[in-house]
């Protein structure tokens, strides 16, 4: 006897299955005859575990045009632009804005979010919503709230004190923004001070690193050595990166091994950084992201995050992860059958990976969270970024959208009822 059993449906390694449902576990995975209190049909439909976002900037989303839109459409415009907005936003209006964002983000089967909090302001109000969020979803949605520096650890007054009473104050990952510091060895030394201060603390380590068309920038490079020096492997992350985008090919051959070797993650962020990068380029304009398939091809874990939905860094954005996913594959150009099947596999389970979330998956005894897509496999997913019929969180069916199937009746044409995901 199981609560809830999803019927029949394909899973992103193409075998056809049930997952039976007991509480909040997945208690079985099979041809299932038992009883159960709910049965869901997914004949036909990608059954997969849940979408997962690594990075992303909550305190600041669905904020767009507040107090102005960014004109130059630069990263150095979007912060100063938010350093005007964090000083008026209210502990209530980022709790509102960031709760719905939630909102869209369960109804698209997200339900497992990386946010970076600004604590670069005294005030820390960011911190204050961004945990009241966490505390509000905690039944549905995993929030991980990185504590980071925007201005920089050192280049903003109480940087670095911030930072700290962020943490105490219960943010569970370590930030930092080294190509922001004053000097390439101010922005080396925040990377020892932050690898430190996640090691002694035992927390995740999580850094904007190298966010820029600089050939020169190389943070990675020290981030890579102190992930290393501590032993933080997989605890660790680098985010954006795109500075490798634009390096010398032999010294990426360096810098390739030393990421392998540390063991730590890479979070390139495709839709913000293709409209951000590169604007200081005339023609040729340089692509906006780090080396996806190089880094893959070494075996290093990369994902692919969101980072801004509606801010002042991105003026678009939905909460989906598959969007996501469509622009890495065209800007990394990931077009192999093989290439694309990853794409979806890294805004699941390797950006699950990144998070270090437990139980994540489809197998007996993972946490019963799952998402059913109207689409046959996970390439037809990222091409046609379908609707989510059903999201199940911890057990417990949270949105439920009924089939939008087509009547068709074309002059000469049969009547048909045309499923969308169906081809041919
Ligand atoms: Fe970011």
């Amino acid at each position: 006897m199981f609560d809830l059993i999803v019927k029949g449906g394909t899973l992103p390694d193409g075998t056809v299955a049930d997952i039976g449902i007991r509480g909040d576990t997945i208690a079985a995975v099979g041809q299932l005859e038992a009883e159960a209190g709910r049965v869901i049909d997914a004949t036909g439909d990608l059954v997969a575990p849940p979408f997962v976002d690594p990075h992303f900037h909550m305190d600041a989303t669905l904020s767009y045009g507040l107090p102005r839109v960014n004109a130059s459409g630069t990263l150095l415009e979007g912060i100063a632009l938010w350093g005007e907005l964090r000083e008026i936003a209210t502990v209530d209006e980022m709790v509102n804005r960031a709760l719905t964002y939630c909102d869209w983000a369960a109804s698209l089967g997200l339900l497992a979010i990386r946010t970076h909090v600004d604590t670069t302001p005294d005030h820390l109000r960011g911190v204050e919503a961004m945990l009241e969020v966490k505390r509000r979803v905690a039944p549905y949605l995993d929030l991980q709230l990185v504590a980071f520096p925007q201005d920089g650890l050192y280049r903003a007054a109480k940087g670095r004190e911030n930072l700290i009473r962020a943490l105490d104050m219960g943010c569970d990952v370590v930030g930092g923004i080294p190509h922001l510091e004053r000097t390439m060895e101010a922005g080396a030394e925040s990377l020892r001070d932050v690898a430190r201060i996640a090691a002694e603390r035992g927390l995740l380590l999580d850094i904007h690193c190298d966010e820029t068309d600089d050939p020169l920038s190389r943070h990675v490079e020290t981030l890579a050595a102190e992930v290393t020096r501590h032993g933080l492997g997989a605890r660790a992350a680098g985010s954006h990166l795109t500075s490798m985008h634009s390096m010398d090919n032999y010294y990426v051959s360096k810098l390739l091994a030393l990421i392998a070797e540390s063991g730590m993650t890479a979070i390139p962020n495709p839709l913000i950084n293709i409209t951000l990068q590169g604007r200081h380029d005339t023609f040729p304009k340089r692509r906006g992201l780090t080396r996806v398939k190089e880094m893959q091809a070494q075996g290093i874990t990369v994902g692919w995050g969101q980072d801004c939905v509606l801010d002042p860094w991105y003026s678009l954005g939905t909460g989906d992860m598959l969007d996501v996913a469509f622009m890495g594959l065209h800007v990394a150009q990931m077009t192999h059958p093989a290439e694309m099947a990853r794409c979806f596999t890294m805004v699941t389970e390797h950006n699950a990976q990144i998070m270090n979330l437990a139980d994540y998956g489809l197998a007996p005894g993972c946490r019963a969270s799952l998402v059913v897509l109207d689409a046959g496999h996970p390439v037809e997913a990222l091409r046609l970024r379908p609707d989510r019929l059903c999201v199940i969180s911890r057990g417990k069916v949270i949105a439920e959208r009924a089939r939008n199937d087509a009547r068709m009746a074309l002059p000469g044409r049969p009547a048909t009822v045309r499923r969308r995901h169906i081809t041919g």
